[in-house]
């Protein structure tokens, strides 16, 4: 029976979730196996001087999590997990093409649905509202509204909330980038900062280099805005393919970079700090702005937050762009931008298309993060992400048919699965749909027109039976799609 060692006292936060972060390092490096038993709840709580309930509750949160499971008359073992025999996905990697865009558009419906109670939501990629902190950030803004009821009728004018800027310009250095608030502007989510961003460094009909696959916010504000897209493909670990874009922007004039190197929407990929670096060393010197997405760079499942890749940035070339709408309250519309080179620029383009924020919701989040317990409201977050991305991960690999690959993302809230090469996953989301539940198809994520045979699913709601079931029902009409004639 493995012993585990005396594990050291906690910093910050509860005992016993210190304890099951231990143990899952463990399971996770495979010292503990698939298989093996875990010491009983007494024997863990002797050795590590805790009383039996912290262990008991340690030992709780694993289980909740999916890695270990209680045997009746035999203790607590480690899982097998099927998921963890599944190949990561794969993708043609086609030659980059530049790429008018079409109108496939099920991303109405997507949006749409989402909001909808008549269906599952496994499509749109955003949190549950439960694990939101709605209840506290409407009794800030409450309050702020009691104490300056003028300030908070009036405008919110460019930059934007100093103390929002001042709080950015704190977690900045969480980001390696020890940014000054008048580096910051505050703006309607972060869409809004990419459609300035690109507005900036942009004339319509210019060429911007994006990842593939991509967001599908990103191929709409490329068509609308009359802007071509050079999709390159990504690594589903190590993101853009860096030889395949030194090729490209030998070949072609390239007007902007527009990227997502920390937990990519959908692949879940992080890209490694050598290559951010070796990205910045190829891009930076030849003056072509990137601009950097950084909405899920706060939502690492483990270890510590990502840094930037403006972190690497040297003469102002990275528009940063970042948003808490998958951490706080999509609904409150708080983004922000720090425009490098082209902030001036940015600030004049800002006050054009939308003049000024809403007041109450930019002093409702500075509040929140300068006062309102952000970082332990990210931790248990991250936490529920993590664990609702295990068991999507489990019943995926359980129901759906064999040869499909998973993402392993190790952050964000979103999972990438390829089908088998016969599935049309514009069929399944169709299907799907009729059956009440709603899925992201791949093409949308595709600006060459690839992805046809994946699917994106949201983890963002607490695992439930419905969802359990849903995902059943998937796999069930996947394995009809398949075996299809
Ligand atoms: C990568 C990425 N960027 C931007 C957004 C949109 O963010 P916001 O709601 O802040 O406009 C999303 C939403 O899904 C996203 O996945």
């Amino acid at each position: 029976m493995p012993k585990t060692n005396l594990i050291p006292p906690p910093e910050s936060g509860p005992v016993y979730l210190r304890l099951a972060g231990v143990l899952e390092g463990m399971i996770r490096n495979q010292s503990l196996r698939p298989g093996d038993r875990v010491p009983s709840v007494r024997q863990f709580g002797r050795q590590q001087k805790v009383s039996v309930p912290t262990a008991l509750n340690a030992y709780a949160a694993l289980e909740t999590r999916g890695l270990i499971e209680a045997r009746p008359k035999s203790g607590y073992f480690v899982r097998r997990r099927q998921a963890d025999a599944v190949r990561m996905p794969g993708w043609g990697r086609p030659a980059p093409r530049i790429t008018d865009f079409s109108s496939l558009d099920p991303l109405d419906t997507l949006m749409s649905d989402h909001g909808d109670p008549a269906f599952v939501p496994l499509g749109a990629a955003l949190p549950s509202p439960e694990l939101l902190p709605g209840e506290k950030l409407a009794r800030i803004m409450g309050a702020i509204a009691r104490r300056i009821p003028g300030a908070g009728v009036s405008y919110d004018v460019m930059p934007g909330s100093e103390i929002l800027r001042r709080e950015l310009a704190r977690r900045s250095l969480d980001w390696g980038c020890a940014l000054q608030p008048d580096e910051f502007m505050v703006t309607n989510g972060c869409t809004e900062a990419l459609a300035l961003a690109l507005r900036a460094t942009c004339q319509p009909g210019d060429t911007v280099v994006v990842e593939s696959p991509t967001y599908f916010g990103l191929s709409s504000v490329l068509r609308e805005s009359r802007l071509k897209a050079l999709p390159i493909p990504v690594d589903s670990e190590t993101g853009i393919d860096l030889e395949m874009l030194a090729t490209a922007l030998r070949k072609t004039r390239v007007a902007a970079c527009l990227l997502i190197p920390n937990f990519h929407n959908p692949t879940g990929f992080l890209m490694p700090e050598d290559r951010k670096k070796a990205l910045m060393d190829l891009v930076g010197p030849r003056g072509i702005p990137i601009i950097e997405d950084d909405t899920y760079g706060d939502l690492q499942h483990q270890g510590t937050r990502p840094r930037c890749l403006k972190a690497f940035d040297r003469n102002g070339s990275v528009i940063l762009c970042g948003s808490f709408s998958k951490t706080l309250a999509p609904g409150y519309r708080i983004g922000y931008i720090s425009g490098g080179r082209w902030h001036a620029q940015l600030m004049r383009l800002k006050q054009i298309s939308s003049l000024a924020n809403a007041t109450l919701p930019t002093l409702a989040v500075a509040e929140f993060l300068k006062h309102g317990g952000y970082d332990r409201h990210l931790r248990s977050l991250r936490q529920a992400y993590r664990s609702q991305m295990e068991h999507m991960r489990e019943a995926v690999a359980a129901s759906f048919p064999p040869g499909i690959g998973l993402s392993r993302p190790q952050g964000n809230l979103v999972l990438w699965c390829e089908l088998p090469a016969r599935v049309d996953s514009i069929e399944l989301f169709q299907r799907a749909r009729a059956a009440g539940i709603s899925v992201a198809p791949g093409p949308l994520f595709a600006p060459d027109g690839g992805c046809r045979n994946f699917i994106r699913l949201n983890c963002g709601h607490p695992w439930s039976p419905l969802i359990e079931r849903s995902v059943a029902v998937l796999g069930h009409l996947a394995t009809e799609l398949a075996n299809k004639g």
